[in-house]
């Protein structure tokens, strides 16, 4: 496990052209054996995660290639199992996407439970009951799920919360098949209307409503190579947004979408961050940009409360978290999503950091923060960390910084290009 070491930076300065987003670029990369043919993804970003899919995809059969630096290629055509049980599928919650993806393709899919950074319970019970529903038996084993489709059955499907994981199994193993299938109460993160976007340039029939996502099963020759460019991703920018809030500057965040990531700009706006912005709908997402300008320390007196799109998203939890806690502030966070998202706060609190937790609530008094040794216990804890690194006094140094590399392409690149002080020990 690598560590990183981080001095205190007084201003940022420059541009930071914004990676491909993981958590759309994981299910499509699921997504890419429903075809039997070529898919080629452009603007894929090289995490780990990425790699650790392209190993499952790889032991299933399908041939996987980098055509250029961002662009990847997959080949499905000689898919020749049905099972994903590889240890890569225990490292990350999006394997069991797979289930999905295989049972569309192979009407049968046995898939190891999943892994993934520990932030809480994160059961698939929604995904388990909507595929029972849709008539695929899914046996439970104890390491993971067998599913075999014995039945095409229309559907309607409500979840009792708009997962996405659930809503990204449930559109993917509805695509090949002679049933119609409904969602209701889905999940409305932009990555699911990229997924279907995906599916849609596929072949796939997917009809996208206020309400209610309707998949009217195709036949698997309907199914075409499919060319594929995957958007910015907004956690990302919304990060290297707090980035500068934090240590103050000018930046500009190149391919970045306001549109995706208003939540987290409204909290910096009412701390009297700057922000602008060019998010229109007619140009091209790489000429989008969100430019950020700090000048004084940040002083803020408010409350947030995370929650399903485009309420303010649990993944920027722990980035809020340490912004929060190195200024000058009074912040009440409430985590709805998931149990175990406020580990950071232990080591934000090494740091000096004046945090109190009480059930799924945390109470931030900011103050100024100094250097200590701290460990990541996941992956947007250890973004986070960054965050209250640049902005407290002396050296912080991360350890366990690997997690950062799950949804991060290159933190140490993008922060030192803009003026930071960060690199590997
Ligand atoms: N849930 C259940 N039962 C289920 C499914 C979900 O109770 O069958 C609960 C979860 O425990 C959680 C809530 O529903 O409390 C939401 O979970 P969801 O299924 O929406 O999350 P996910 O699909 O497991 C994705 C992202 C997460 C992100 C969440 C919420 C991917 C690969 N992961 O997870 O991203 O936090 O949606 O937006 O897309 C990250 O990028 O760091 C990350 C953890």
């Amino acid at each position: 496990m690598s560590a990183i070491s981080i001095e205190k930076s007084e201003k940022l300065e420059g541009k930071i052209r914004v990676q491909g987003s993981k958590n759309e670029v994981l299910p499509i990369l699921c997504a890419t054996v429903i075809n039997g043919n070529i898919s080629i993804i452009h603007n894929c970003p090289r995490i780990s995660d990425v790699y650790n899919t392209i190993k499952i995809l790889n032991s299933i059969g399908c041939k996987t290639e980098w055509i250029d630096d961002n662009s990847l290629m997959v080949n499905s055509r000689n898919l020749n199992d049905y099972r994903v049980t590889c240890n890569c599928v225990r490292m990350m919650r999006s394997s069991i996407i797979f289930a999905g993806a295989l049972v569309s393709r192979c009407k049968q899919a046995v898939c190891s439970y999943p892994g993934g950074c520990v932030i809480g319970e994160r059961p698939i019970d929604m995904h388990i009951a909507a595929f029972r529903k849709m008539g695929i038996k899914v046996i439970n084993n104890g390491k993971g799920i067998e599913c075999i489709r014995y039945k095409e059955k229309n559907c309607k499907i409500r979840l009792r919360f708009p997962s996405v994981g659930a809503t990204e199994n449930i559109i993917l193993a509805s695509i090949i098949g002679n049933q119609t299938v409904y969602i209701y109460n889905y999940a409305k993160e932009p990555e699911i209307i990229s997924l279907c976007s995906f599916l849609i340039k596929m072949g796939g029939i997917i009809d996208i409503r206020k309400d209610y996502i309707k998949i009217s099963g195709v036949k698997k020759n309907c199914l075409k190579n499919v060319e594929y460019c995957i958007d910015s991703d907004r956690i990302v920018a919304a990060t290297y947004m707090f980035v500068v809030a934090g240590c103050k500057g000018d930046v500009v965040l190149e391919a970045a979408d306001i549109d995706k990531l208003r939540a987290s700009a409204d909290i910096l706006k009412s701390a009297g961050v700057l922000i602008n912005s060019d998010s229109n709908k007619g140009i091209a997402f790489e000429k989008k940009y969100i430019r950020i300008k700090m000048k004084e320390k940040l002083s803020l007196k408010g409350k947030v409360t995370t929650g399903p799109f485009p309420y303010f998203p649990t993944d920027m939890q722990s980035p809020l978290m340490a912004l929060m806690a190195g200024n000058n502030t009074e912040f009440l966070c409430k985590e709805t999503m998931f149990e175990n998202r406020f580990k950071m706060a232990n080591e934000l609190i090494k740091m000096g950091a004046d945090i109190i937790i009480k059930d799924n609530k945390a109470y931030i008094k900011g103050k100024q923060l100094h250097g200590c040794r701290v460990n990541a216990s996941d992956l947007r804890a250890g973004a986070g960390l960054v965050i209250a690194g640049l902005g407290a006094e002396g050296r912080t140094v991360i350890q366990h910084a690997d997690y950062i590399y799950r949804g991060y392409e290159d933190i140490i690149r993008d922060i030192n290009s803009i003026g930071g002080n960060i690199h590997i020990v």
